[in-house]
């Protein structure tokens, strides 16, 4: 299954390319970055405060100061590159259509036990791992940004072992089919991801054809019925007084 995502990355990776390649998407990515990691960070804090290991309170701690540093990396390049070129730019698609690298936004803390929340980190930083190592690759046009991939990259290595290996402490047994149900639970996150993205486009083309081949006709009816009616008053019917505002 990794080997699968990193052929789709590989893939992907004239998307990635085409992402990183103007100006304005690549300043939009980092800042997204940083507000992922932020958020990432801030949550795996609460982590630290909740779990009653001691050991992982201090590697969650850690963990948590990497990440507002890596929030903090990105803010401040993305910030930079925006002083650099004040006027927008004119492409197309200025988003990006591909999810972030870190995928710490589904991460939830209350209630999850630790082994849950390990396994969760795991596949997260592994998979963050993967997309940053693209990503230093495709801006190699801009040393400074690259820099910040190849600092974060190390991080996130770190994180991805540390967590296995907490999480192969905490949980001997059964270690692994945590992590596949980890990998199982991202998946369908992405999966519903996409199948919204998918049903706000299908609904929206679906609303449009509607709109243009169901009311046109009735627009037209309508109006052939207005040219058809009299203009201007005319004489009520013999024996109907019944007046039209009342209630009896
Ligand atoms: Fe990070
Ligand atoms: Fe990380």
């Amino acid at each position: 299954m990794p080997k699968v995502r990193a052929q789709i990355d590989r893939m992907l990776r004239p998307v990635h390319q085409w992402v990183w390649g103007d100006f304005d998407r690549r300043v939009r990515k980092l800042l997204a970055f940083a507000e992922v990691e932020g958020d990432g960070g801030r949550d795996i804090l609460r982590a630290a405060e909740v779990t009653s290991d001691p050991l992982l309170r201090r590697l969650y701690l850690e963990h948590a100061i990497d990440e507002l540093h890596h929030a903090d990396l990105f803010r401040q390049r993305g910030t930079a590159l925006l002083q650099l070129r004040p006027t927008r730019s004119k492409a197309l698609f200025n988003t990006s259509p591909l999810p972030g690298g870190h995928g710490l936004d589904d991460l939830a803390i209350e209630g999850e036990p630790d082994h849950r929340l390990l396994a969760f980190l795991h596949v997260a930083e592994k998979a963050a791992a993967g997309r940053f190592e693209i990503y230093r690759e495709v801006v190699d046009d801009d040393p400074p940004t690259r820099a910040i991939f190849e600092e974060i990259l190390r991080d996130e290595v770190f994180h991805m072992n540390y967590t296995y290996t907490q999480l192969t402490r905490v949980l001997p047994r059964s270690y692994r089919r945590q992590v596949w149900q980890a990998r199982a639970n991202r998946l369908w996150k992405r999966y519903l991801r996409v199948a919204a993205a998918v049903a706000g486009v299908l609904g929206t083309a679906i609303l449009t054809i509607v709109y243009f081949v169901v009311l046109a006709p009735f627009a037209w009816l309508a109006a052939r019925a207005e040219r058809r009616e009299p203009a201007g008053w005319r004489p009520v019917a013999r024996g109907d007084h019944d007046s039209p505002t009342s209630q009896y």
